[in-house]
């Protein structure tokens, strides 16, 4: 029921442009640009009932390095090849795709041979190109720049190629999920004033920034069997209740609202993207709960943020968007692809210490130093594998990292040939301290590689700890 009445009130913008041209170009026409045979249906949550496309370059390198690595180890690894992650549109040339290497339309063409008969397939197309990309960050800074036209560059370069491919009729029948830049529209609300404000970020809050950008992807991508998801960061960074919290839900209306198709531009939100940030804490759901007189939410770990884990954060967020003004068929994505926390030390029962740190740091599952580590965060697994609905509100657990890439280069001084923007950040160095705490480390794992690279001792460690176990 719902998802008829969702199609017939969205306005599918793109789609509608071009039955308006076919019609004034006659009836042949429109009968060629009429949904064709074995169309999707728009649906409600796209995940549901649907299998889901396998890079088949990310499984490759899975597939090599569990046959070099063989034994037990070595099938742990292989059995992972078999999960859906998504295709990261990281860069211009991307969208044609590296020599010998796939684009989108051969991601698009590998799903249209995945699919398998009547079973609908969604796609997860990451859309990551933004002018001054990665504000507060250097690893991922990408190729474009606002003060050197970048927002056109974006609008004409990136986005307008990706609306056609998306919307060829070719593709009709496949579920095509995108997830809308990363990072950027937090990094608004944390990191323009105040401070960890960086002059990226402030330019970023102007004209020719995130929000026209996030306005213009949203206005190009609206197709009917295209779902967009806008990424909404996760509980570690905007829990606060009196003021990361509300500021984002108002940030992301404003955002939304000045689309062309306002609130109903979106399918939802997701969670947690390329982030280490637990689905759950089994030991501490209450943050109210007094430990040595003090409320846990309290401690150290926590700094009185009182979302502690994704899935109650994810419910949060959804029912306040709603109260905002979103339509109440939104639905959350939870990026799990490295937020298991496994391995023999997960602790197994809540602490009984009545230190409230010590109980905190026994009883958490999350062994971060500080939750705004986000580097190649050792100690990481694999979390929940991808699926539909787990829980009220969350249309699935979606692994958007693919695990075994990189966060970011470890050492300073090296260029990475193919992708000159991508920086060395400190927060990628394991010798140095953490950027919003002195006092603690970046726990991020020596010798790696470029983000987006290939790291086999990352990925080996997010394989013996996964979370549920492999
Ligand atoms: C990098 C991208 C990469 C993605 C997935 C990001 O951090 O900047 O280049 O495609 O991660 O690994």
């Amino acid at each position: 029921m719902r998802s008829t009445s969702r199609s017939t009130t969205r306005p599918w913008l793109r789609r509608g442009l071009a039955s308006a041209a076919a019609l004034a170009l006659g009836s042949s026409l429109v009968a060629a640009s009429a949904t064709p045979a074995g169309a999707e249906e728009r649906v409600d949550n796209p995940f549901a009932g649907a299998d889901a496309y396998v890079n088949p370059e990310w499984a490759e390198n899975v597939r090599s390095q569990a046959a070099e690595t063989g034994g037990a180890l070595g099938q742990q690894m292989e059995s992972v090849a078999q999960y859906p992650t998504a295709v990261w549109m990281d860069r211009i040339g991307a969208i044609e795709g590296p020599a010998g290497g796939m684009g989108l339309r051969d991601h698009l063409d590998a799903a249209l041979e995945q699919q398998d008969g009547g079973t609908p397939l969604t796609v997860t197309v990451v859309v990551y190109n933004l002018p001054n990309r990665d504000c507060a960050a250097l690893a991922s800074n990408g190729e474009l720049r606002i003060s050197e036209n970048g927002m056109q560059r974006y609008q004409q370069e990136y986005i307008d190629p990706i609306s056609e491919i998306l919307g060829d009729p070719a593709y009709s029948s496949l579920r095509i999920v995108t997830i809308v830049e990363p990072d950027s529209l937090p990094n608004l609300v944390t990191n323009v004033d105040g401070p960890h404000a960086t002059e990226d970020c402030r330019e970023a809050a102007g004209p020719g920034g995130y929000v026209e950008g996030v306005r213009y992807a949203l206005d190009n991508l609206q197709f009917e069997n295209v779902y967009n998801y806008v990424d909404i960061s996760h509980s570690g960074w905007i829990g606060w209740p009196d003021t990361n919290f509300p500021q984002t839900v108002r940030l992301f209306d404003d955002t939304i609202s000045g689309a062309a198709a306002g609130v109903n531009s979106v399918s939802g939100f997701i969670t947690n993207t390329a982030n280490y940030t637990p689905t759950e804490e089994p030991f501490l759901t209450n943050p109210d709960l007094q430990v040595g007189g003090q409320p846990v939410r309290s401690a150290q770990f926590y700094e009185w943020n009182p979302q502690f884990s994704e899935r109650p954060f994810a419910q949060a967020l959804r029912t306040a968007l709603v109260n905002a003004g979103f339509p109440s068929d939104i639905g959350m994505l939870i990026d799990t692809s490295r937020n298991g926390w496994g391995g023999p030390d997960r602790p197994t029962q809540v602490s009984t210490s009545t230190d409230l740190n010590t109980y905190v740091d026994e009883s958490r599952v999350d062994t971060r130093p500080h939750r705004g580590n986000w580097c190649n965060q050792d100690g990481a697994g694999i979390g929940e594998r991808p699926q539909a609905t787990p829980a009220a509100g969350i249309d699935a657990f979606v692994w958007v990292k693919p695990p075994g890439e990189s966060d970011g280069v470890a050492q300073d001084g090296i260029v990475d040939p193919d992708d000159p923007n991508k920086g060395f950040d400190r927060m990628c160095d394991p010798t140095h301290h953490n950027t919003w705490n002195p006092n603690m480390p970046t726990n991020a794992l020596p010798n790696a590689p470029h983000a987006g690279r290939w790291f086999p001792e990352q990925f080996e460690m997010l394989v013996e700890n996964a979370y549920p176990e492999l």
